[in-house]
């Protein structure tokens, strides 16, 4: 396969930097970062939140509204994993029987609260969206789909996620909130519930904690150690990691505290994970942003590969890294971004000539995508260089 004329291929020498000051030291800056289980409030908070969202919480939390019986949105985005899943499968399994598998990894939810709806940006970088591919445009969109995604909560139809709305032990509440005849109409009621989940995450402060070691740091109210400092260097350096320039690390111009994303797409090339059943299918390929519902982005297959920028936060308690939960530790994660290029023999599998079947999980058309330099090791950019 060709390799030749990537952005990326030219900035190998700072990919060498990078490992030689190692992976180790980034990983102490992002546990710094990363808020961290013994955050005093990261698993719950007596903030009083509005009759919606408290209602949003035990929606969010109940596993009566599946098919199953036993799946509940908190099943797969799990508070004592940073509200990302809590095993390292490399999707969830849900449906009627909780046996059939996702196609994706169950992202973090946290942060979320100022990520915008999908637009191009006017330097045409995708932007904003929720889901991996940015395929719904609001927090409320997005939280009508796990109800009836035949893979998770796999309710048949609204109705039947309504009827089972509407014989929870908080039904009441729910009328009271929307009407006593809510229920007798579907649309309205399944929007509604949708709705409380939303404002439920938008007003738990659970889901948006800026009550790191990092933050502390921020604020000049703390130090980091000297490795923390190196790592932090590495991570911020844009001859070296480079990570925060898709992973923001400094505070907002309003003073802001950073959200360790800047909510756009890329295309890192991770390896193909055997682990999905979908890809037992040699010819299937998850393409990400250019292959989402809808085909909106059919044409634009400079877009495929491309996955939504993750939050970093609190990414030391999660179980399975990018999209297709390939790598089970953090530290396999960064060791994969400061070696792919130099070392391809350690991430992607052989071909018969001896040569290394690199960025294997996309098919070899779209293996050139790169139109980015902004990452020295990583720069499979799905958007214009800027
Ligand atoms: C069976 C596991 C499962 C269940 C149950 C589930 N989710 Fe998810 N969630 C996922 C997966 C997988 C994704 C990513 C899917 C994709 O990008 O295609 C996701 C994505 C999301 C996102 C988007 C995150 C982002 O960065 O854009 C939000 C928000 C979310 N889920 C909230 C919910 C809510 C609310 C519920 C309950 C109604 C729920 N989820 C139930 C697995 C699950
Ligand atoms: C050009 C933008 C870009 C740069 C620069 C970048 N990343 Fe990422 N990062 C991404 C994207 C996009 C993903 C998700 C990719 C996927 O799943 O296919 C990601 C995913 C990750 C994940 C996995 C998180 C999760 O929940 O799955 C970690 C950890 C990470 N990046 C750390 C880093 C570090 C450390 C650096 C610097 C060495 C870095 N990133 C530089 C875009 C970037």
């Amino acid at each position: 396969m060709h390799t030749k004329g990537y952005g990326w291929q030219r900035q190998r020498g700072a990919g060498r930097v990078l490992r030689a000051l190692g992976a180790l030291a980034l990983c102490a800056a992002l546990a710094a970062c990363g808020g961290g289980s013994d955050s005093p409030s990261s698993q719950g908070s007596s903030t009083a939140l509005s009759a919606t969202a408290t209602l949003g919480k035990k929606i969010f939390n109940d596993v009566s509204l599946s098919a199953s019986g036993k799946q509940s949105c908190s099943s797969c985005h799990d508070p004592a994993s940073g509200h990302a899943q809590p095993n390292s499968l490399a999707a969830q399994l849900g449906g009627p029987d909780l046996n059939l598998q996702g196609n994706r990894i169950a992202p973090t939810i946290r942060y979320l609260a100022s990520n915008t709806g999908f637009f191009f940006a006017a330097d045409g970088t995708p932007t904003g969206g929720f889901f991996w591919d940015g395929r719904a445009q609001t927090l409320l969109q997005q939280a009508e789909q796990p109800f009836l995604n035949p893979v998770e909560m796999a309710n048949a139809t609204k109705a039947d996620a309504v009827a089972r709305l509407a014989k929870a032990s908080y039904a009441a509440e729910f009328q009271q909130l929307y009407g006593g005849d809510i229920f007798n109409n579907v649309d309205n009621a399944f929007e509604r519930m949708a709705l409380t989940l939303q404002q439920y995450q938008l007003e738990d402060p659970v889901f948006h904690e800026y009550s790191s070691k990092y933050d502390a740091f921020l604020q000049g109210k703390t130090a980091l150690t000297d490795q923390e400092m190196r790592g932090l260097a590495l991570y911020n350096s844009p001859t070296k990691g480079n990570c925060a320039a898709c992973h923001l690390s400094a505070r907002g111009s309003g003073g802001s505290m950073p959200v360790f994303t800047d909510f756009t797409y890329d295309n890192l090339g991770v390896p193909r994970n055997l682990e999905l059943r979908q890809n037992a299918d040699p010819d299937y390929y998850d393409l990400g942003l250019c292959a989402r519902e809808g085909g909106d982005l059919a044409a634009r297959s400079d877009l495929c590969g491309a996955f939504k920028v993750p939050s970093l936060r609190n990414v030391a308690l999660r179980h399975a890294f990018f999209h297709n939960g390939k790598f089970k530790t953090l530290k396999d994660a960064l060791t994969f971004y400061v070696q792919r290029d130099t070392n391809p023999e350690k991430w992607y599998p052989q071909n018969a000539d001896g040569s290394y079947d690199k960025y294997n999980d996309l098919p070899a058309r779209y293996r050139r995508t790169s139109t980015r330099k902004r990452c020295p090791t990583t720069a499979n950019r799905a958007s214009p260089p800027r």
